[in-house]
C-alpha cells in the first residue's frame, strides 16, 4: 500500500489529469447530448433570470463599461449564450470571459468571448462579476473517516480505499469537524479546494463586485455526516449513475455535495427557487405564456421559446431537484 494517495488527489486526477481525466481527456460535458443536465442546459430561462440580476448589479455599480463577467467552469458556454439571447440592458458593454479546464469545452467558446484555462490568468481587482454554476461540486474534496482516535484520511491504493492519519485541516473545517458528534466509520468531505477557490475568485473582483455560486449542497456538514457517504459523493456518466468513485478513474464524473459551512462565510445563501423567484422567473414565465398565445399559430422560434419557459421553470424550481440547489454570494474581500 506504499502507493496509496489521499482521495483528494485521486479525484483530482480522475477528473482533470491531462491523459485520463474525465473532463480533460474523456471530454465530459454538460448538455442534452453530454453527461448531465445543469440549470443552463435546461434551456435559456436560467440565463434570462441571470440577465436580470446582471442588469441590477450593473446599475448598482454605476454602469461600468466594459462590464466584466467571468464564468468559471463554464462548460460549453451555454449560460452566456442564454444571457445574450435575453438581451439585457447591459448587453453592449457586457464582456464574458470563460474559465474552463476542459480543452474540448474551451473549443466551444469560439465567438462568445475570451476563453482561458485558469483563474490564475485573471488580474486581481478587475472583474465585476464571477459566476460559477455547478463548479464547486466538481472540485476535488478531501474525504475523512472517523476513527477511534479521531479523523483519518481516506486514501486510494492499488488494493482500493484505505485509511491514513489525516493531514492538518484548515481551521474552519477543523472547527466544523470538532463539533460533530459522529460515530466511528462516519465519513465527511473537506472541500479545501473549493474554499481556496472562493478566496481566489473574490480577489478577482473590483470593489463592490460579486461572486455568485450555484450548486447542490448543504448549509451544514452535520447533515452530510448523518447520511451514507455514497449519497453525497456520487458518480455519473451518460445521464446515469456511475460505479464506486474509487473505480474506473477518468471513466465517470465524480461530484460531491458542497458543505457550504466549510467555505468562507457568504453574504447570503438561499435555495435556487427563492433566488429565481426574487429575480423574476415568474414574470418571465407569464410573459412566455402571453407570447405563446399571440404567436402559437406562427409556431416560430420565439413562440416555441416562450412556451418552453413553462416546462423550464418547473424543472428549475423543482423542490426535489434544481430548485433545492443553494445560491451563495460574496462581495470582494
Ligand atoms: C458540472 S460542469 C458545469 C458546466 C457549466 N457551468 C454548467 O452549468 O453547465 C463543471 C465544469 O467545471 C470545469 N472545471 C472544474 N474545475 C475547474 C477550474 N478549477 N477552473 C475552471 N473550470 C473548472 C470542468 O471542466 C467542467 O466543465
Amino acid at each position: 500500500m506504499e502507493d496509496a494517495v489521499p482521495f483528494e488527489l485521486f479525484m483530482e486526477a480522475a477528473l482533470y489529469d491531462d491523459e485520463l481525466g474525465f473532463y480533460t481527456a474523456g471530454g465530459g460535458m454538460a448538455g442534452r447530448r453530454g453527461d448531465f443536465i445543469t440549470s443552463p442546459e435546461v434551456g435559456p430561462l436560467f440565463g434570462a433570470v441571470l440577465a436580470r440580476w446582471l442588469d441590477d448589479h450593473w446599475n448598482r455599480l454605476g454602469r461600468p463599461d466594459p462590464y466584466e463577467v467571468l464564468d468559471v467552469g463554464a462548460g460549453p458556454g451555454t449560460l452566456a449564450r442564454s444571457v445574450r439571447i435575453a438581451e439585457p440592458a447591459c448587453r453592449d458593454v457586457l464582456r464574458f470571459t470563460f474559465v474552463e479546464r476542459s480543452p474540448e469545452a474551451r473549443r466551444r467558446h469560439e465567438g462568445l468571448g475570451r476563453s482561458i484555462a485558469s483563474l490564475d490568468e485573471v488580474d486581481p481587482g478587475t472583474v465585476h462579476v464571477v459566476v460559477a454554476n455547478e463548479l464547486l461540486d466538481n472540485l476535488a474534496v478531501r474525504l475523512l473517516e472517523r476513527g477511534s482516535d479521531g479523523w483519518q484520511e481516506v486514501c486510494v491504493g492499488p488494493g482500493g480505499p484505505c485509511l491514513r492519519p489525516a493531514a492538518p485541516l484548515p481551521p474552519v473545517s477543523a472547527a466544523v469537524l470538532d463539533a460533530l458528534d459522529a460515530p466511528v466509520g462516519v465519513r465527511v468531505p473537506v472541500p479545501e479546494r473549493a474554499a481556496a477557490w472562493v478566496r481566489q475568485a473574490r480577489e478577482a473582483l473590483v470593489l463592490g463586485g460579486r461572486l455568485l455560486v450555484f450548486d447542490y449542497g448543504v448549509h451544514s456538514t452535520a447533515a452530510l455526516s448523518e447520511r451514507p457517504w455514497e449519497s453525497w459523493l456520487r458518480t455519473y456518466r451518460h445521464h446515469g449513475r456511475g460505479v464506486s468513485p474509487f473505480e474506473q478513474p477518468g471513466g465517470q464524473d465524480i461530484t460531491c455535495e458542497v458543505a457550504f459551512d466549510q467555505l468562507p462565510p457568504s453574504d447570503e445563501c438561499v435555495v435556487q427557487a427563492v433566488w429565481l423567484r426574487r429575480w423574476g422567473i415568474e414574470e418571465l414565465v407569464d410573459e412566455g405564456r402571453r407570447i405563446w398565445t399571440e404567436r402559437a399559430a406562427l409556431g416560430d422560434l420565439a413562440a416555441l421559446r416562450a412556451r418552453s419557459r413553462i416546462s423550464e421553470a418547473a424543472a428549475l424550481l423543482d423542490p426535489e431537484g434544481l430548485g433545492a440547489f443553494l445560491v451563495s454570494s460574496w462581495t470582494a474581500r
